[in-house]
């Protein structure tokens, strides 16, 4: 019994939008998981300017995409495009993925899963009861803290340049679980308490690699130490966590992890996880 109108036609018609979109690594890593799993289809980057997201969503159903990735800067505008958005990128306010089902849309956000996947598989597999300090306040880490809340850790703490809205998004979901904001010069018992610390924020990215979001005194020995970033693949936050006896973990298990999610969700079929790895390291090269 066919259950999905993509395999009706034998053809997986997927893609990502984004503005630019010439650098995803997502088409190489979505076409190598079609190949791994045997399917016919193509994943095709999408060129889509802001004026033009409305009609570039009408076209996924128009086109017969089984769905799309959107990436920067439509995942918050695409919202209003859509028939039904799920709960958690409801909460999150953005959605990275589009499920097409015989017409109807439906948005996800697998971001933030799917950093927790690759943290959990990577460096720390049990978060309950964990101590957790997230850097940043932005919509990364919006995806990346809903997901987290559903792991029980004991407490996360969210540490931000602007305090107002570390304190406004642990009120915010303060109802789910023990939340609370700090600016960054508060922050230190935060920190130094940590069981895991989680960098979202830009700081370290390509080219400023040397750069550091937190002192490195702050940084307690022997914990688990995680940045978002994965280019560079180690960023100096790691690097002076690895310095400190800490398991580290980089972004590329998250990149990797919400494209395996959005897979998931397209095709019911389980994602090649590795076959895709291999396939964005290559493109690295
Ligand atoms: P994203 O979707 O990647 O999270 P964003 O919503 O613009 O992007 O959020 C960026 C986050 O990185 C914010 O928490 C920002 O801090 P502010 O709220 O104070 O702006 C943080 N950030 C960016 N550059 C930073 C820097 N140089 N130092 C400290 N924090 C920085």
């Amino acid at each position: 019994m066919k259950e999905n109108s993509w395999i009706e036609r034998d053809y997986l018609f997927l893609g990502v939008m984004g503005d630019p979109i010439g650098h995803s690594k997502s088409p190489a890593m979505h076409n190598a998981a079609i190949t791994a799993l045997g399917l016919s289809g193509a994943y095709v980057p999408l060129h889509v300017r802001p004026e033009g997201l409305g009609e570039a969503i009408q076209a996924v159903k128009a086109l017969g995409f089984r769905g799309v990735n959107v990436t920067i800067p439509h995942k918050v505008e695409v919202m209003k495009y859509l028939d039904v958005v799920d709960e958690g990128a409801r909460q999150i306010g953005a959605v990275n993925t589009i499920v097409n089902d015989n017409g109807t849309l439906k948005g996800y956000n697998t971001d933030g899963i799917g950093y927790v996947r690759s943290l959990k598989d990577e460096a720390c597999p049990d978060l309950k009861g964990k101590r957790i300090v997230v850097l940043g306040a932005g919509g990364a880490a919006r995806g990346i803290i809903y997901a987290l809340i559903g792991e029980k850790p004991e407490t996360i703490s969210i540490v931000n340049r602007t305090a107002a809205k570390a304190l406004a998004l642990a009120e915010e979901w303060s109802s789910l679980a023990d939340l609370r904001g700090y600016g960054e010069d508060y922050a230190e018992e935060a920190l130094l308490t940590a069981d895991v610390i989680i960098n979202t924020t830009s700081v370290g990215m390509f080219p400023r690699i040397s750069e550091i979001p937190i002192p490195q005194g702050h940084i307690p020995e022997g914990i688990v130490v995680s940045d978002l970033i994965y280019n560079p693949l180690k960023t100096e936050l790691l690097r002076q966590g690895e310095l400190r006896q800490c398991t580290v973990h980089g972004g590329l298990g998250m990149f990797i992890n919400q494209g395996a999610y959005a897979l998931e969700y397209w095709t019911g079929l389980t994602a090649p996880v590795q076959a895709m790895k291999e396939a964005v390291l290559s493109s690295f090269q």
